[in-house]
């Protein structure tokens, strides 16, 4: 269980492995431009004493070994660590008022939620629900979206759903994509999914981390991705304003990024099995297309774009060569931050393991279907534009309560 926390500390800070960052995001294209690239760090400090600073961990100092880990990775990758250690932008935000329910509990302390009904938007008929959780003291707010059961909702199992990202919302991903109510058309307007998971279950569509859809931190962060002690906060807030669904079969799902992220929720919510205040139990969770152990996954990227998974090869010898010969470098790294499970000993490795991916990004196919192109649209997927689009209908935005000025959809910022 060490190792899923860990990854959900590790995992901001570099959007990766979503398709959705492979042709907007700079990631990746620092290693054929090392020579043309600035580095402005300090110069008088080593690189590490920055990196300690920034990720408060001077333990992590007295490794010799995570030490030179850092100063090699200035040399080679200089760009991509100058990344991992810059703060994410501040998101610009406008307060809304009319919350229906503002729900808190003396036991959770700095933590609230507030919550609209989404009502007519036409994406469902079914009872809606949306705002925030607000981490008050830590100026942290986590959008939601909760759509009720179309089919027997006293008895349906609840499934809360997180995207991969990291830096990619639940509502591009989850809601409007793959398995929500809707879908929106390229006129904007939602078109009705008969195979919605709310067919048969009430889904909670959660926008984490910060700064990505429509959650926001009003300050520049760091550590971006929500600590378990907040979801738990958050589904104990939810339960308690919405007894009707507390004691029905309760999931958590998702894909890619969130197979850091679910792994750590859970245990958080099974170490409180002691909490005589808990209104809810987990049944399960589910994990699709889950990067939950890149030391084994890792290997594989190469196989499978050089013609051994099945599609012919999509690379040449020589590409495939060169990430074959990245490997090693990237398992040693891996193995250091399994070891040694702080951002200080993994992010080097979530740093140099990026650049097995990058012939593979350089051929613009889709890291979905490699046996199509991504296309015009540079999020791989032309609907996920009418979505951003959607999403920030100002009409829309009112409807759901969302605070942020503007909602992106994939944000490459995100603990970059
Ligand atoms: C840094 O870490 C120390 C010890 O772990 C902790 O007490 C302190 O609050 C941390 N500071 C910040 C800014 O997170
Ligand atoms: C799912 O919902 C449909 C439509 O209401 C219903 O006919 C079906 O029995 C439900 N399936 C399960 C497994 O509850
Ligand atoms: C959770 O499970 C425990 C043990 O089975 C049970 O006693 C409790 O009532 C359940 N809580 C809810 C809210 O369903
Ligand atoms: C991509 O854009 C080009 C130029 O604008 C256009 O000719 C082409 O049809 C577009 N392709 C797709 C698949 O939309």
């Amino acid at each position: 269980m060490k190792i899923g926390v860990f990854l959900a500390t590790a995992a901001f800070v570099f959007s990766e492995a979503s398709a959705f960052s492979v042709p907007l995001g700079s990631w990746g294209r620092y290693d054929s431009d090392i020579s043309q690239l600035q580095l402005t760090i300090d110069k008088t400090e080593s690189i590490i004493e920055q990196a300690a600073e920034y990720f408060n961990d001077s333990k992590s100092l007295l490794s010799p070994h995570i030490y030179s880990l850092w100063e090699s990775l200035a040399r080679d990758h200089p760009d991509a660590v100058k990344q991992a250690l810059s703060l994410s932008k501040p998101v610009k935000t406008s307060p809304q008022s009319n919350w229906l329910y503002q729900v808190t509990n003396d036991q959770i302390p700095n933590r609230k939620l507030r919550i609209k009904t989404p009502g007519e938007l036409g994406i469902d008929s079914v009872k809606q629900y949306s705002g925030y959780l607000d981490i008050e003291d830590d100026d942290k707010h986590f959008f939601f979206w909760f759509f009720e059961s179309r089919n027997d909702p006293k008895n349906d199992p609840v499934v809360l759903w997180i995207n991969g990202g990291p830096g990619c919302s639940s509502m591009t991903g989850g809601l409007f994509f793959e398995l929500g109510p809707s879908a929106i058309g390229q006129d904007l307007k939602p078109i009705y999914n008969p195979y919605s998971w709310n067919s048969n279950a009430s889904v909670i569509f959660l926008d984490q981390p910060v700064n990505v859809g429509h959650s926001y931190s009003s300050k520049p962060v760091k550590t971006t991705v929500a600590a378990g002690k907040d979801f738990y906060a958050f589904l104990k807030l939810f339960f308690q304003q919405f007894p009707e669904y507390s004691t029905l079969p309760f999931h958590i799902s998702g894909e890619s990024y969130a197979g850091h992220y679910i792994p750590a929720f859970a245990r958080e919510i099974i170490s409180n099995n002691d909490d005589p205040n808990r209104n809810f139990n987990l049944s399960s969770i589910l994990i699709g297309n889950g990067i939950t152990n890149p030391l084994i996954q890792d290997e594989y990227f190469e196989p499978m774009a050089c013609g051994k998974g099945g599609h012919p090869a999509v690379l040449n010898p020589d590409q495939c060569q060169f990430m074959r010969d990245q490997w090693p470098r990237c398992k040693r790294l891996l193995e250091v931050c399994y070891q040694n499970p702080t951002a200080l000993a993994c992010v080097p490795s979530e740093i140099h393991c990026g650049v097995i991916k990058q012939p593979f990004r350089e051929t613009g196919l889709n890291v979905y279907d490699m046996r199509v192109p991504c296309g015009n649209s540079s999020l791989c997927y032309v609907q996920e534009e009418w979505i951003t689009e959607y999403m920030n209908l100002p009409e829309i935005k009112l409807a759901i309560g969302s605070e942020v000025e503007s909602f992106v959809g994939c944000d490459h910022d995100v603990g970059a």
